[in-house]
């Protein structure tokens, strides 16, 4: 047994309701592996997840943090020994909001030797979404053009960030306060309260995108459609605008994915795809191999330094209140990364 702190969300609660826990981690099993945490990301799922707003959370009370990057410190069973004192990073969905944790050890990607734990948290959750994304689903070639809604945040500067590196035009939604970031990662930055949003971006693109990555949701969403160019895909993957309307959780993402399915049927020669991270079988061994292909090619991008991280901000484990706090304030470039104390 180890000692650990962790943090708990009781309910619907505002982030000064969440509760610092200690607790004990029982030695891994079979094919697990306990792992001291040293990053943990505080994402829009939590902002969601807090409202009891999230498409597929659990039931309270939980501890939430999606991506967590750590060392092993104990293996169980069947898992190879060599693992110990070695650095990953791993997708939890729900669980990396602790001092230490135990995880399938076939959940864990090698994080390269001499990357700062809290920069390669910053590319877990938003590294795989945004390389799928563009790699995966909208196939963007170099020379082309696309928007990118939420330029700004942990998802959004990221996707902007791989696709510079494929010499792909970004153009970028983000509030007036975030332009000068958007700006310095190689975008077009564009104000997403614009009154009339489509006549900005066609300033740029006068014929359309080749891409429009739309985490919105929500009425905008027919701009992001009607915005594509003939063979141009649309790859929506939340509905934040949805995030404080009272009413079910998954009746908006599932409008969205009728919506989307309606508009990859027609015959307009332009695809409309719903992303989740999630997709296919978790433990599904293709599953893991993709997932793990992709966050190594992203994580060796961080440690080449193509990829810059993103940090909005560090916090200790233990003052989680106040990173939701910030991360949900609307003033943050990046992404805010909870930090336990060593000790803990
Ligand atoms: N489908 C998947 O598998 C998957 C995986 C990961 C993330 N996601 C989704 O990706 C999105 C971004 O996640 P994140 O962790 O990167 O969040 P984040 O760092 O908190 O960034 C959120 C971004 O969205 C902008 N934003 C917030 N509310 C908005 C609204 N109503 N209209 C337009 N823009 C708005 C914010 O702009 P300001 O800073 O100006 O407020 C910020 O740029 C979330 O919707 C999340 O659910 C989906």
């Amino acid at each position: 047994m180890t000692r650990a702190i962790e943090i708990v969300l009781p309910g619907v609660v505002e982030p000064r309701g969440l509760q610092v826990r200690e607790t004990t981690v029982p030695a891994p099993g079979e094919g697990l592996a306990s792992v001291r945490v040293e990053a943990s990301g505080v994402s829009f799922a939590e902002q969601q997840m807090r409202r009891g707003k999230y498409y597929d959370q659990p039931p309270f009370p939980f501890v939430p943090g999606y991506d967590l990057v750590g060392t092993v410190t104990a293996v169980g069973p069947g898992v190879p020994p060599a693992l110990v004192g070695k650095r990953f990073a791993a997708l939890t969905k729900t669980g990396g909001w602790a001092s230490q944790v135990v995880l399938p050890a076939a959940d864990l990607v090698p994080v390269p030797d001499g990357v700062d734990p809290v920069e390669a948290e910053t590319v877990v959750v938003n590294g795989i979404t945004a390389w799928q994304m563009l790699h995966r689903v909208a196939k963007v070639r170099s020379g082309g053009t696309i928007l990118v809604h939420g330029a700004n945040g942990g998802v959004g500067s990221t996707l902007l960030q791989l696709a510079r590196h494929k010499d792909i035009r970004v153009i970028g939604t983000a509030s007036p306060r975030h332009h000068d970031t958007v700006r310095g990662l190689g975008a077009i930055p564009i104000d997403y309260r614009d009154t009339d949003l489509p006549a900005r971006v066609r300033e740029h693109a006068p014929d359309g995108v080749d891409a429009v990555f739309d985490h919105v949701g929500g009425p905008g969403v027919v701009d992001s459609y009607r915005l594509l160019k003939r063979g141009g895909t649309l790859v929506s993957y939340g509905s934040a605008s949805t995030r404080d309307v009272a009413g079910s959780s998954q009746l908006p993402v599932l409008k969205l994915v009728a919506r989307l399915m309606w508009w990859n049927c027609a015959p307009t020669g332009r695809g409309a795809h719903f992303f989740n991270i999630w997709a296919g079988k978790r433990r599904a061994a293709a599953f893991r191999a993709k997932l793990a292909e992709d966050l190594g090619n992203v994580l060796a991008l961080l440690a080449d330094g193509t990829l810059t991280a993103q940090v909005a901000a560090r916090f200790p484990l233990t003052e989680a209140a106040a990173a939701v706090e910030l991360a949900e304030s609307g003033t943050v470039a990046g992404k805010v990364v909870l930090v336990p104390s060593p000790a803990a």
